[in-house]
């Protein structure tokens, strides 16, 4: 049966050359969907085997001498693109040096972001693995810093509006319910930053998405897995870097658009899709003239 995801319900329809197949099984080998087989001496397909062609494109993209078409769940033949040549990729140490050098930024120039430097950030999270084909990863783009500044502004409303609920009796009330970690992280962090926010706010200064020219939200469908949006994110905020732009994820948003269908409705976000990750990005105005060396909270083998 077809795997249902926000995009797609029926199986991609897989096409073979066979004047040009030369049955050398690499495609067989890499479908995991998993309709392709071999039989004797040559490839064949059936879409009841576990669950169809799901549209991944590995079938195509491995075949030596291009005979394999996958139509469907989004995909086409004119995806099939050209790989860059091996000098043209990165290597450890270029990929390394990118994520050493990034810091959260927070302090932006007064300069928009181009329009061109949008459109390959957007070509570079394309390319981002999702749970299952065709990405369900939607992108809401607050452009220039009214827009960003509009969004900033809403959201703090909307803090405003129900912070009653995270009051000390409410919160009292609320501990038995909850975990303790959760009943931490909202006294410790989350119920301070909306003070901080809204008194922010109040005196002319956005603690939320920190005057930002550009925010781009991140969010999927309730069909994808829950981490496509944090993985798309993650691959923006490398690409930003890479096109000489600072950026920081704001995670706050996420929660905040979770259980606001107000907000939801006015930025077009689908009232069911699940909480997403926002970034704020721009031309730094700050340079880090050292690294951090982080840590981890633990790496074991077993
Ligand atoms: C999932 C996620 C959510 C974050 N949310 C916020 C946020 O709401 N506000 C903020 O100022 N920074 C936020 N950050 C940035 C972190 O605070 C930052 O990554 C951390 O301080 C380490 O700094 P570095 O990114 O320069 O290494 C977030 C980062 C991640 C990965």
């Amino acid at each position: 049966m077809a795997i249902k995801t926000g995009r797609a319900d029926k199986a991609a329809v897989v096409l073979i050359d066979y004047d040009k197949c030369t049955a050398c099984g690499l495609c067989v080998k890499v479908c995991k969907g998993a309709p392709l087989y071999m039989e004797g001496n040559k490839v064949f397909i059936d879409q009841s085997n576990f669950f169809g062609c799901v549209g991944c494109g590995h079938c195509a993209a491995v075949c030596p001498v291009e005979c394999i078409r996958v139509e469907g769940r989004e995909l086409s033949s004119a995806d099939m693109i050209r790989l860059p040549d091996s000098v043209s990729r990165s290597n450890y140490n270029q990929l390394y040096s990118l994520m050493l050098s990034r810091r959260s930024i927070r302090e932006f120039k007064e300069r928009e972001v181009e329009q061109e430097i949008i459109d390959k950030i957007i070509e570079a999270v394309s390319t981002a693995p999702m749970g299952l084909p065709p990405s369900d990863v939607e992108i809401l783009i607050l452009q220039g810093k009214e827009k960003v500044s509009e969004f900033s502004r809403d959201m703090i409303n909307y803090f405003k509006k129900i912070k009653w609920m995270f009051s000390p009796p409410i919160l009292t009330i609320m501990r038995p319910f909850v975990s303790k970690e959760v009943y931490e992280s909202f006294k410790t962090f989350l119920i301070p930053a909306m003070d901080i926010f809204i008194k922010e706010k109040e005196a002319g200064r956005d603690w939320l998405l920190y005057d930002a020219p550009l925010a781009l939200y991140f969010h999927v469908s309730p069909y994808a897995d829950p981490v496509d949006p944090f993985i798309s994110a993650t691959y923006a905020m490398l690409a930003a870097e890479s096109l000489g732009l600072g950026s920081c994820m704001i995670g706050t948003v996420g929660y905040g658009v979770r259980y606001s269908k107000e907000l939801k409705k006015k930025y077009g976000i689908p009232l069911k899709n699940q909480q997403g990750i926002m970034i704020i990005m721009g031309y730094p105005d700050v340079k880090y003239r050292r690294g951090i060396k982080r840590s981890l909270a633990k790496v074991s083998y077993y």
